[in-house]
């Protein structure tokens, strides 16, 4: 390529140089939007091996037969921080699969907890807004954090789990994975059963404390890249174990809560884990643009045998993957080769449309119905024919129990210093919120129990006396006061 073409040594540049034309018109395109959310990530390939037989519960492929070996993209990432922004930061780790069945692929789009903040996806973009930068200073808003959260009480269970010492793992090797929706499994003979799916860390699990998630931001960044990369190139493949949990429809008619309701958690005591194979890391990408940035996830890609359920949710997401996908990568983008399918034929209606690949199928028939070879019904591919009848309104779900999981969560799962660092690190971030935020996080804590408000009222009364904030907004209780940013 050598040097710009210029008219003598020291003169200016030609037109005719299409060789720098070229690169910098390329250049000046090398960007493209990244998620909106879960921008930081890493990615690895691998496969899944069926080490149980589940078949009685389900048709798909996947869990054909015992030894059978699908292969599978993950990726990892955090959930608020741009792409750019430091692995170790107190934020629910994404943990999403795709496996290339012969029926297409299935995805699961997970995260590191069995639970979510929010039941209701008209509240995603608000949900994601607050975490994320004020509209005014570009920076991270704990008022907005706080406010939100404390007007969505169904929020505490997840933001109990997320202050704990699981907010931040140490990488992405060492922590559990959930499907976290409830989905329907069916089986050859067409019957149905709910099922969540869990799967557990064979390395175990590992957490980073505060202090050193701070140090690491500083230091290394990308700690938690690196560590897996570094981990499958040197051969220390990671592996989880893939569970389901099974309901059947009979139970979930009976049950005390709402089974589709994603910020619970179904009882393991009586929902018990059912293991059903491996899931193994064993190459790093080659080229991390064409096989993690362009890699596009998405819940609505489902296989014959696993099917959505009633949770509300997962319906909100089925749409938001694929339309954040037609405008981050293009509508071709399932044609990019890590998104399309590796053990199945696409023969569908869609065509031509940017940066159609491949032979766009050819000359084959591109409308429905047609005599010219299809692709027709197939009844292996039909969904489950269920019920639905109801009165259309917009319910607001925000006052169901919200306060029992977590309860159980802070007295029976979390022992004695976990509980005292949990409100350490709670204390931590809402001190940075108005008093009035403050008294109505700390009047939910007590409503979980009286003891952890009372924890983190005493961990916030010292930090507020460190730093002053309490007189800052000394001046009201129960409104906003007049120091807050943003003036809206
Ligand atoms: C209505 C609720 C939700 C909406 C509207 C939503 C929306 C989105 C969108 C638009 C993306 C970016 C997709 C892309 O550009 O490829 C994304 C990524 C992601 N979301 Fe959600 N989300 C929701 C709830 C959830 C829940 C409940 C979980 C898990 C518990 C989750 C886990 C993830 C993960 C892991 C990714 C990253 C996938 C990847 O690695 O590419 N999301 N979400």
């Amino acid at each position: 390529m050598g040097a710009v073409m210029t008219v003598g040594l020291r003169g200016p540049l030609l037109m005719q140089d299409v060789i720098f034309t070229e690169e910098m018109a390329h250049f000046t395109r090398e960007r493209i939007p990244e998620r909106v959310v879960h921008a930081r990530g890493a990615g690895a390939f691998g496969y899944f091996e069926v080490i149980y037989d589940i078949t009685k519960y389900c048709k798909a492929k996947v869990f054909e037969k015992i030894g059978k070996r699908t292969p599978i993209a993950v990726r990892f990432s955090t959930t608020t921080g741009e792409s750019g922004s430091a692995d170790t930061l107190r934020d629910p780790r994404g943990f999403a699969l795709k496996f290339y069945t012969e029926h297409g692929n299935w995805d699961l789009v997970g995260n590191n907890t069995p639970i979510f903040f929010i039941r209701d996806p008209l509240l995603f973009p608000s949900l994601s807004h607050a975490q994320k930068r004020n509209p005014q200073t570009h920076t991270r808003d704990p008022d907005a954090l706080w406010d939100f959260i404390t007007l969505r009480p169904e929020s505490l269970h997840e933001i109990t789990r997320l202050f704990s010492d699981h907010g931040i793992p140490d990488g992405f090797r060492y922590m559990d994975g959930y499907g976290n929706h409830a989905f329907k499994l069916v089986n050859a003979a067409g019957k149905a059963v709910y099922c969540k799916f869990h799967y557990k860390s064979k390395q175990g699990i590992k957490n980073l404390s505060p202090e050193k998630a701070e140090a690491l931001a500083g230091s290394d960044p990308d700690y938690a890249l690196r560590d897996l990369y570094d981990a499958i190139a040197r051969g220390d493949f990671p592996s989880w174990t893939l569970c389901i949990q099974v309901m059947t429809f009979e139970e979930a008619e009976k049950l005390h809560f709402n089974p589709f309701d994603i910020t619970k958690v179904w009882p393991e005591e009586d929902f018990p884990l059912i293991p059903v194979g491996t899931l193994t890391l064993n190459r790093n990408p080659v080229n991390y643009f064409a096989e993690v940035e362009q890699i596009a996830f998405a819940p609505s890609n489902m296989v014959p045998g696993i099917e959505p359920s009633p949770d509300k949710m997962l319906h909100g997401r089925l749409f938001a993957y694929p339309d954040a996908q037609r405008y981050r990568l293009g509508v071709n983008f399932n044609q990019i080769p890590v998104n399309s399918p590796k053990n199945a034929k696409v023969a569908n209606f869609e065509r031509d449309g940017f940066m159609a690949m491949g032979d766009n199928q050819g000359n084959g028939p591109n409308y429905h119905p047609n005599s010219f070879g299809g692709p027709e019904d197939d009844p292996q591919f039909r969904t489950t024919v269920f019920n639905a009848c109801g009165d259309v309104d917009r319910y607001d779900t925000g006052d169901e129990d919200n306060t029992s999981q977590v309860r159980r969560f802070y007295l029976e799962v979390l022992k004695e210093d976990e509980r005292q660092r949990l409100s350490q690190n709670l204390a931590a971030s809402l001190k940075g919120a108005q008093l009035f935020i403050q008294k109505k996080a700390v009047k939910l804590f007590t409503e979980v129990h009286p003891d952890y408000g009372a924890r983190v009222q005493a961990e916030l009364d010292k930090l507020n006396a460190k730093t002053g904030t309490a007189e800052l907004y000394q001046r009201t209780d129960d409104k906003p006061s007049p120091y807050q940013i943003n003036t809206r």
